[in-house]
C-alpha cells in the first residue's frame, strides 16, 4: 500500500523535496498545503491548511523554516504529531539559528560594537532570536506590518501571479511581535515603507537580517545599513539562494556587491547569504 503523503509548504523547499519523493514508487504526493497559496504545483493540488484534516494522509513532510508555527497549527488542527515529518525544515532552520548564535559569540568575543536590526519581521520568529542572542543591544524592527508593498511588486519581474499574494504577510501586528521578544525593552518598533522608514535613524550596527523577499526593498536595504555597519559585523540576507519563490531578490544582492565589492558567503542553510563588513 503507497503511503500518501502532503507536503506543508509550496515554496522551493517543498518543490525540492516533492522533486525527492517523486522517484519513490512507495509514495504519492498527495497534495501540498500553503497558508498564502492555493492553485497546483507539479499537477498537484495547493490547498489551504484548514483542508489538511479532510486530506487522509500518512505523512505530512514540512518544508518552511518557520516549522514552530506550522507544528503549533498542526496541534491546533487536532491533527498527530506523529504523522509530522520535518527533516528539511529542522536541517534549514537550525543551521540559520546556529549561524546567528554562534556569530554572536564571536562578535561578542571580538568586542564588535553597535546595535541590531531586521527588515522584514512578519510575526517576529527570527526577531525573537535576534533579541535573544543580542540581549544588550538595540534592536530595530522594521515591516510595514500589512505586508508587500505595490511599489515593490513593480519590480518583480516573472513574479508568480498568486491571488493571495497581495494578503502575504498581513496578519500580523506590532503587539504580537513585541509579546514574542525576551527583551522586548530594546525593540525599537519602525513602521512603515523600506526605505521610507530608515529616515532619521542615526545608529552603527553589527548584525542586521534582511527578509523582505522583494528585489527592490532589499537592495535599498543594504544600500542603507552596509554603510553603517561596524567592520567584522554583517547582513544576512534569507532566501537567497530559493530562486523559485523570489526570483528577483538574488539578483539585487548580486547588483549591491557588484556596486560596492562587498563580500558575500553562503551559511549552509542552503537559502541564506551574508555580506561581511570588511575592516
Ligand atoms: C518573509 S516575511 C519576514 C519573516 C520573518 N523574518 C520571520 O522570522 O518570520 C517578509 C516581511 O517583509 C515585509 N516587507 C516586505 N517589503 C517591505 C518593505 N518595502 N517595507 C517594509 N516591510 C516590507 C512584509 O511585510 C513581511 O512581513
Amino acid at each position: 500500500m503507497k503511503k500518501e503523503i502532503v507536503i506543508w509548504g509550496a515554496g522551493g523547499t517543498g518543490r525540492q523535496v516533492f522533486e525527492q519523493l517523486a522517484g519513490n514508487s512507495e509514495i504519492t504526493v498527495k497534495a501540498f498545503v500553503d497558508s498564502f497559496k492555493t492553485g497546483e504545483l507539479f499537477g498537484v493540488p495547493i490547498y489551504a491548511p484548514e483542508k489538511l484534516l479532510s486530506l487522509q494522509c500518512d505523512f505530512i513532510y514540512l518544508t518552511t523554516v518557520a516549522y514552530a508555527e506550522v507544528l503549533e497549527q498542526i496541534r491546533t488542527l487536532g491533527i498527530s504529531e506523529s504523522k509530522v515529518v520535518l527533516p528539511v525544515a529542522a536541517v534549514k532552520g537550525n543551521a540559520r539559528e546556529a549561524f546567528l548564535e554562534n556569530l554572536a559569540r564571536e562578535l561578542y568575543r571580538k568586542s564588535v560594537q553597535g546595535n541590531v536590526a531586521e527588515a522584514g519581521v512578519f510575526r517576529g520568529g527570527f526577531a525573537r532570536l535576534i533579541n535573544k542572542h543580542f540581549p544588550d543591544r538595540r534592536l530595530y524592527l522594521f515591516d510595514t506590518f500589512q505586508g508587500f508593498d505595490d511599489r515593490d511588486i513593480a519590480y518583480e519581474e516573472g513574479y508568480d501571479e498568486n491571488p493571495a499574494r497581495g494578503d502575504y504577510f498581513r496578519e500580523t501586528s506590532v503587539e504580537l511581535v513585541l509579546s514574542k521578544m525576551p527583551r522586548p525593552e530594546q525593540v525599537v518598533i519602525c513602521r512603515g515603507y523600506v526605505p521610507e522608514s530608515f529616515a532619521g535613524i542615526e545608529d552603527r550596527f553589527c548584525f542586521v537580517n534582511l527578509d523582505m523577499d522583494l528585489y527592490k526593498p532589499t537592495l535599498e536595504a543594504l544600500r542603507w545599513f552596509y554603510p553603517r555597519m561596524n567592520p567584522g559585523g554583517g547582513i544576512l540576507i534569507h532566501d537567497y539562494f530559493d530562486t523559485y519563490t523570489f526570483p528577483n531578490l538574488k539578483k539585487g544582492v548580486i547588483e549591491f556587491a557588484e556596486e560596492t565589492g562587498a563580500q558575500t558567503f553562503p551559511i549552509g542553510d542552503d537559502l541564506s547569504i551574508f555580506v561581511v563588513k570588511a575592516p
